[in-house]
């Protein structure tokens, strides 16, 4: 089977059995999007208001702003695939608590281990918890980690900060901004070691 029809299949799987309380204030699970075949799954935090109206990730002002940086390294959102931590946008954008997460995690394993990505970018605190689950995002945004999960499996990693996070904050946009640029460097070490 294709890899896309596999990824549909798990986005329908989970969307009937998925647990998640969220689930009865969002209008609708908002599935991964992207390139099934991506060398990069970027991982956000919830769908917020715009991305529940459409039912697609990162569609608004946050989206936009990622767009913006993938084209600074010629890349376009079909090269990328990207989800979210929790796939129901929170009541009025709240962070996702941890039972929700927990909700949500077989669902995000399930996309990774079939996408099966060289590099995972996870973006914010909440996406970084579940492969450097002791680290601070101001501490190790920018940097290549490579981890091995029960759950993930064998992992690269570059925490990045989230865009929502840096839209307002000119210090934290421009950190952005800096780290977004070394993404090809650490793709090309992946690719020869892969
Ligand atoms: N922020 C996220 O974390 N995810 C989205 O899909 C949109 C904004």
């Amino acid at each position: 089977m294709k890899k896309e029809k596999a990824l549909e299949e798990i986005h329908t799987r989970h969307s009937l059995i998925c647990q998640c309380a969220l689930r009865d204030t969002a209008t609708r699970a908002v599935w991964g999007n992207g390139n099934a075949d991506a060398d990069i799954v970027f991982i956000g935090e919830a769908p917020g208001k715009k991305e529940d109206q459409e039912g697609i990730p990162f569609v608004g002002s946050a989206g936009k702003f990622l767009n913006e940086m993938l084209a600074s390294i010629a890349l376009r959102r079909e090269d990328i695939y990207i989800t979210n931590t929790v796939k129901y946008r929170p009541p009025n954008n709240r962070d996702p608590l941890p039972q929700e997460k927990l909700d949500c995690r077989a669902w995000l394993i399930d996309e990774i281990s079939l996408i099966n990505p060289l590099l995972i970018i996870p973006l914010g605190r909440h996406a970084l918890e579940y492969f450097l689950p002791n680290a601070r995002i101001s501490e190790v945004h920018g940097q290549l980690f490579e981890t091995t999960l029960s759950d993930f499996g064998k992992r690269a990693i570059v925490p990045l900060y989230h865009p929502a996070a840096a839209l307002y904050n000119g210090g934290l946009r421009a950190t952005l901004k800096e780290d977004f640029l070394l993404i090809p460097k650490f793709l090309a070490t992946l690719r020869k070691s892969a």
